[in-house]
């Protein structure tokens, strides 16, 4: 299959293409380089299966160019977005026209020439919940304009879905960390384990009891990759959330990298706490089901946060 990543300099997008590529696909790759970084993908840069592009979401033109010029394109995975809470809150201009507007340029592309369409939304859209394990079917209350954006692209997705029969697929990530091909160092994991490197002591927002559901990002690739394979059946117009099931307190979080550093590199380090963040979820045992991307799509996640903290310390 030849599949267009959207944000492909990114995280998750990079980690994706090097995946996709050594399964023998072709992949086309938009991407502004407004965060992300083709740096991370230059071993690829000469396979005949890669085409490394510049250009933006907003731009309805250039998706339509590309397509023209790569008429098998099969799947769109689309990435591209100001991610997080804190980048939407600080350009909510920019999150509404990139997570909104360039995701209806990018479903007003795929419908044009018949394309399925992989969105990539977040937990975040669930805000702080009622239940659970958080199902699919839980309500959506989002808190912050990010999980707004996501869920504002997740409603026009169902829209062309329904009214042009557009064969779409929504998938709303936990919370990613791990070393894909690299890796950001904000989130949670990540920021603890680089201030541990650092010995700087490990920042927590609020009390630390908020938990978040921990996903690998290898992980988060087996499951698009289900996605991309699954029957048209199976998939079309559904949205699955991609998590653990498991909620982990960033208390517990700070444990483990305090113990796991002390392991690997014999040295302690100290927690300090900052005040809670405005917006942020505070749920205790916050996660997603998943349940039925499980049962869907068999779904099996392969990584625990000790082996991905190890892995962040060893690459690092
Ligand atoms: N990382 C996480 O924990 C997480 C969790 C849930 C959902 N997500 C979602 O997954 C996707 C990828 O996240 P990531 O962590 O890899 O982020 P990232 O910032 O590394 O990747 C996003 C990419 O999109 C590009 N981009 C931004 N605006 C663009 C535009 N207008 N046109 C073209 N390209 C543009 C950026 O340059 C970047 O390379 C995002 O949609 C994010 O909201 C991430």
């Amino acid at each position: 299959m030849n599949v267009l990543v959207t944000g492909g300099a990114g995280y998750i997008g990079s980690t994706l293409i090097k995946q996709l590529l050594e399964k023998e696909h072709k992949v086309v790759s938009i991407d502004n380089l407004s965060r992300g970084d083709y740096k991370f993908l230059m071993k690829y840069k000469e396979n005949p299966r890669l085409k490394l592009l510049i250009g933006d979401i907003r731009d309805p033109d250039k998706l339509k160019a590309v397509i023209k010029e790569n008429k098998d394109v099969g799947a769109i995975v689309h990435f591209a977005a100001i991610p997080g809470m804190e980048r939407c809150q600080k350009n909510p201009k920019g999150a509404a026209l990139t997570n909104i507007y360039g995701t209806y340029n990018v479903l007003e592309t795929a419908r044009n020439y018949d394309i399925k369409v992989v969105f990539i939304s977040s937990a975040a859209v669930y805000g702080n919940p009622i239940e659970v394990p958080i199902s699919e079917n839980h309500s959506t209350n989002p808190t912050n304009l990010y999980g707004v954006t996501k869920l504002a692209g997740e409603k026009l997705l169902s829209a062309y879905h329904s009214s042009y029969k557009l064969n779409t697929v929504a998938l709303r990530f936990g919370n990613v960390y791990g070393f894909g091909v690299y890796s950001h160092w904000e989130t949670v994991i990540p920021k603890f384990t680089k201030q541990a490197l650092s010995e700087q002591p490990l920042t927590i927002y609020g009390n630390g009891e908020q938990s978040r559901d921990f996903i690998h990002v290898w992980d988060i690739i087996q499951a698009i990759e289900l996605v991309l394979e699954g029957e048209k059946n199976l998939v079309a117009g559904e949205t699955f959330n991609v998590g653990t099931g498991k909620p982990i307190s960033v208390n517990t979080i700070a444990n483990m990298v305090t113990k796991i550093f002390y392991e690997e590199c014999k040295k302690n380090v100290k927690t300090t706490h900052l005040p809670p963040r405005k917006g942020e979820p505070d749920t205790p045992n916050f996660c997603l089901s998943p349940i039925k991307i499980k049962n869907k799509l068999e779904f099996r996640p392969q990584w625990d946060i000790k082996s991905g903290i190890k892995q962040l310390i060893r690459y690092s």
